[in-house]
């Protein structure tokens, strides 16, 4: 396991750790859902977030039983739906979409010379930073087009850290998805679970909100 001290860089998700939108994804698929007459649950929820655009999709193809009757081409305009719904609510996003605690965690980040970066699975993370207003913070973004496989792969954490020039040790990764939790793990790097610890028990650390996100508590939760 690796060293609090060694940590220089940090990892972050996007929707649900610095601002709340994944309830506007929910909501969206949630629409798609209704329109196909899937009912929407709990587990079906907590199974997609953070997975990618077409990975929701099918999940929820699956658990309302109609995982095979559709086309490629179908399900590419059912993802196009959803996301056109996403992106209205996207036009209104502002800094004040910030959940609570991440500006003074990113301020103390920065003036103790750590590095970070957004690790999303979202392709519309580079706009969303647009909209918080927070590109100074994040001139960097794991850019899904140079990685194989979304999360819960390695592959964005592990870009995330490579970008940083860090070796999976020397950073932490903090995400409020199982698939995330799931994708920091494989890479190698300590998670940060944010959210529930029964729904994210393979976090190696868990926070219930943003707000406990500082540096003391960090290191004082790290992993013996
Ligand atoms: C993740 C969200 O950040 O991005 C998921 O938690 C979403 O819900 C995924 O499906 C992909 O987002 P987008 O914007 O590319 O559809
Ligand atoms: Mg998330």
């Amino acid at each position: 396991m690796s060293d609090f001290s060694k940590v220089k860089g940090v990892l972050f998700d996007l929707n649900g750790i610095i601002t709340d939108s994944w309830a506007y994804h929910s909501k969206s698929w949630q629409e798609i859902a209704a329109q196909l007459g899937i009912a929407w649950s709990s587990q079906l929820e907590e199974g997609i977030k953070g997975r990618d655009r077409i990975d929701s999709l099918n999940a929820i193809l699956a658990a309302g039983g109609m995982a095979d009757q559709f086309s490629a081409d179908q399900k590419e305009a059912l993802a196009d739906k959803k996301n056109a719904i996403y992106q209205t609510m996207l036009d209104k996003m502002n800094p004040g979409d910030i959940l609570p605690g991440i500006m003074p965690f990113l301020d103390e980040l920065v003036a103790n010379h750590y590095k970070i970066i957004i690790a999303s699975a979202s392709a519309n993370a580079p706009k969303e930073i647009r909209k918080l207003q927070v590109e100074s913070y994040f001139p960097l973004i794991v850019d899904l087009k140079e990685i194989r496989h979304n999360k819960p792969a390695p592959d964005v954490f592990a870009k995330a850290a490579e970008m940083l020039h860090l070796a999976p040790d020397e950073c932490v990764g903090i995400d409020d998805g199982m698939v995330g939790v799931e994708s920091i793990n494989a890479a190698g790097i300590v998670s940060i679970g944010v959210g529930d610890p029964k729904v994210l028990k393979e976090a190696a650390i868990n926070f219930m909100t943003t707000r406990e996100l500082t540096l003391a508590n960090i290191a004082q939760a790290w992993p013996k």
